[in-house]
């Protein structure tokens, strides 16, 4: 069976597809330097899968680290999850997130072309399609134009160098996945998505409303030309998300293949408030308040290119996701 290292594997997603490839009889180890996510998700994993990961608590920023975990590891595969992600701090700090996301990857890049290691996934965004003429993003689009924010760019430029280093690296295959909105939490309540510092997406700030961190939500706009005005996103549930991984391990070949990981079906911030309250059986507290600078009124994945070619789709819905959420968050306050 393979092995697979997994850099930010005790982040949200990467702890998710830790899971799912531990269940799948892959060996895994891990290795994060913890910037954005705790070390008990380790016995986390271990408590869902009964195998416990090898963790390495290590900065992709130290080369020499790196290399004597991959040089010892032995892997088959890498899948790279390690990275800044927060769209607002990388438009005031972009040296922060080109240094760390790009250097990071570049370091992780040379180690595995030192050791031999030559199948790669990697989570890229729907962010790298910027604005475009229709609101269904497909892989054929052209990227990088209009990208609003340096974390996007890192997206867009480490996409670029992977699709470099395989074509001077004929034995590298290499996937690109490019992520709708991730979403939801392990059925087993155990994992989620438990950012530090103050969030910016939808679901951590409905979370953080619902366990009274923050007051109320702030819709941002209603008069969008979207049926009930607000901004529709394409939301994916992060287990559909981690499977999405396993299956492209199973369809690794020679070049970069790429993929959108989304459900194809958007859903709009009045829908997700709406599926929270049906979820919870309370009322969400919000406010409508003016539209956000840089967002799109609507965007959502064809999968369809997944579906053929990788015989994914997604299955949960984001009812699925509010459940799994509730549940998760419900557990972390009993602990
Ligand atoms: P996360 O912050 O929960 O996980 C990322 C992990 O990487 C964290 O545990 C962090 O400590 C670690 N990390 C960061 N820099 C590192 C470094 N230099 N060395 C070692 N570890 C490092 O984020 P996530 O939501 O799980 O996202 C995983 C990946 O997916 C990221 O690359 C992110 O940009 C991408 N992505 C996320 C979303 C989303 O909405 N969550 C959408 C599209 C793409
Ligand atoms: C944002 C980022 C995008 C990134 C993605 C996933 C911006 C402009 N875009 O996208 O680059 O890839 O996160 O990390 O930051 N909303 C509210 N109130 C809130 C928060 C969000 O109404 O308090 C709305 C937003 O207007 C949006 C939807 O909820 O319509 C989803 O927001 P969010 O989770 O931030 O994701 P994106 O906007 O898709």
């Amino acid at each position: 069976m393979k092995k697979v290292l997994v850099t930010g594997g005790t982040g949200y997603i990467g702890s998710h597809t830790a899971v799912e490839l531990l269940q799948n009889g892959y060996e895994v180890e891990i290795v994060d330097n913890l910037f954005n996510s705790k070390i008990t998700v380790v016995d986390q994993i271990e408590k869902i899968t009964g195998k416990r990961p090898v963790f390495h608590q290590v900065d992709l920023l130290d080369a020499t680290q790196l290399d004597q975990i991959v040089a010892n590891g032995h892997f088959d595969s890498v899948i790279h999850f390690a990275g800044l992600k927060a769209v607002g701090e990388s438009v005031e700090k972009p040296l922060d997130y080109y240094r760390n996301n790009i250097t990071g990857t570049v370091n992780l890049l040379e180690s595995m072309k030192k050791n031999g290691v030559n199948e790669f996934i990697f989570s890229s965004s729907a962010t790298v399609y910027g604005v475009q003429d229709s609101p269904e993003y497909i892989e054929t689009m052209t990227t990088g134009a209009n990208i609003s924010s340096p974390y996007g760019r890192t997206k867009c430029f480490i996409e670029e160098i992977v699709k470099d280093y395989s074509v001077a690296n004929p034995e590298f295959k290499a996937v690109l996945l490019r992520y709708f909105n991730p979403i939801g939490a392990h059925p087993s309540g155990l994992i989620g998505e438990d950012p530090n510092g103050i969030p910016n997406n939808l679901m951590p700030i409905i979370m953080r409303v619902m366990d009274g961190r923050i007051a109320k939500l702030q819709i941002y706009g209603d008069d969008y030309p979207t049926e009930d005005g607000t901004c529709r996103r394409d939301y994916i549930h992060v287990v559909d998300l981690a499977k999405g991984h396993m299956a492209a391990l199973e369809h690794m070949q020679a070049g970069t293949q790429i993929f959108n990981l989304g459900s194809g079906k958007p859903s709009s911030v009045k829908e997700m408030i709406a599926a929270f309250e049906k979820a919870s059986g309370e009322a969400l507290p919000c406010e409508v308040g003016p539209r956000r600078a840089g967002d799109l009124p609507e965007f959502w994945a064809n999968p369809s290119k997944a579906e053929r070619e990788l015989g994914w789709r997604t299955v949960l819905t984001i009812d699925d996701a509010m459940r799994d959420t509730i549940n998760y968050l419900n557990k972390v306050k009993e602990n």
